[in-house]
């Protein structure tokens, strides 16, 4: 794995990096392309601690440098803790990428209260305390600081079924902007990248059969899309290239809202 030949406003090399639920999905190809591009990776699971392993031996295998730490992002002292672990291995936080996610859908009324608790602990409370926990260390980076926040197409424009889902990435949205403020004095940026639909673990129930073909028929790309199209937004702003960029939602979407 190498970045040598990458125009120098994308190398990452030398920056240390965190990426909750790392483990599977987006979070794996964001894990792996922020170490191509030279980034020192720490892979965060909440279950999936083979899948993790996995992750950072294969960033290793390219070269790269990666360690595996496990912590539920909505577990204030574990995530406390987690934090201090990877300060300590990795000596710093440059960027933070709040990717670990879940999601539940359900029409309105076959809503369930634990069901929304749930999406709201991980999604929006999982959040903001790795923010919070990130805060130092990133406003200490100053102009290499960075948070960027997965969002979806659905927490600006809804979608039948998923007004759980849609209401934490709505808060994700408003929580970048407003962290965007905050940490604007030191040279810090917060962005969030919204996605569209994305072929992983998340989505594979919902991407079969009719349903699919019916998606397809909305997208102007005419695909689904792919968890590395997602990470390349991630390391795009996560560069020095990115760095007159905050508080912004990145769409990539195929074109699904425009
Ligand atoms: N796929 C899409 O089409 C799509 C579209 C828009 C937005 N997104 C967003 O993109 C992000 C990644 O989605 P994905 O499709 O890659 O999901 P995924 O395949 O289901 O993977 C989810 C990841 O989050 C981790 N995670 C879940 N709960 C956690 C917790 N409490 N603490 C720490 N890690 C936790 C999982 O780790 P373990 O395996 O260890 O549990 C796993 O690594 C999510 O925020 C999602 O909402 C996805």
């Amino acid at each position: 794995m190498t970045s040598s030949n990458l125009p120098a406003s994308l190398d990452l090399t030398g920056r240390c990096a965190l990426v909750t639920g790392g483990s599977r999905g987006i979070g794996r190809a964001i894990a792996t392309v922020l170490a191509a591009r030279g980034a020192h990776v720490a892979v965060n699971y909440a279950r999936g601690e083979a899948a993790a392993n996995e992750v950072v031996s294969a960033i290793e295998a390219e070269g790269g440098k990666a360690l595996a730490v496990g912590f539920d992002v909505s577990d204030a002292d574990a995530v406390k803790e987690g934090f201090k672990q990877v300060g300590e291995a990795l000596g710093g936080l440059d960027i933070l990428v709040n990717n670990a996610g879940i999601s539940i859908d359900a029409l309105l009324m076959r809503v369930k209260e634990d069901d929304w608790e749930a999406l709201q602990r991980v999604n929006l409370r999982g959040t903001l305390l790795c923010s919070k926990a990130a805060a130092r260390p990133l406003l200490k980076a100053k102009t290499r600081g960075r948070i960027i926040n997965l969002t979806s197409v659905v927490g600006e424009q809804g979608n039948a079924g998923q007004s759980m889902y849609a209401a934490t990435k709505a808060g994700v949205i408003g929580m970048t902007k407003s962290l965007a403020r905050e940490f604007s004095s030191r040279g810090c940026t917060v962005n969030a990248v919204a996605p569209g639909f994305i072929q992983t673990d998340m989505t594979d129930a919902a991407l079969q059969g009719d349903a699919r073909e019916a998606l397809l028929g909305n997208i102007p790309l005419g695909r689904i899309g792919a968890p590395d199209e997602i990470a390349e937004a991630v390391a795009f702003l996560a560069s020095d290239a990115a760095a007159y960029i905050t508080g912004h939602v990145l769409r990539v979407n195929g074109g699904l809202l425009i």
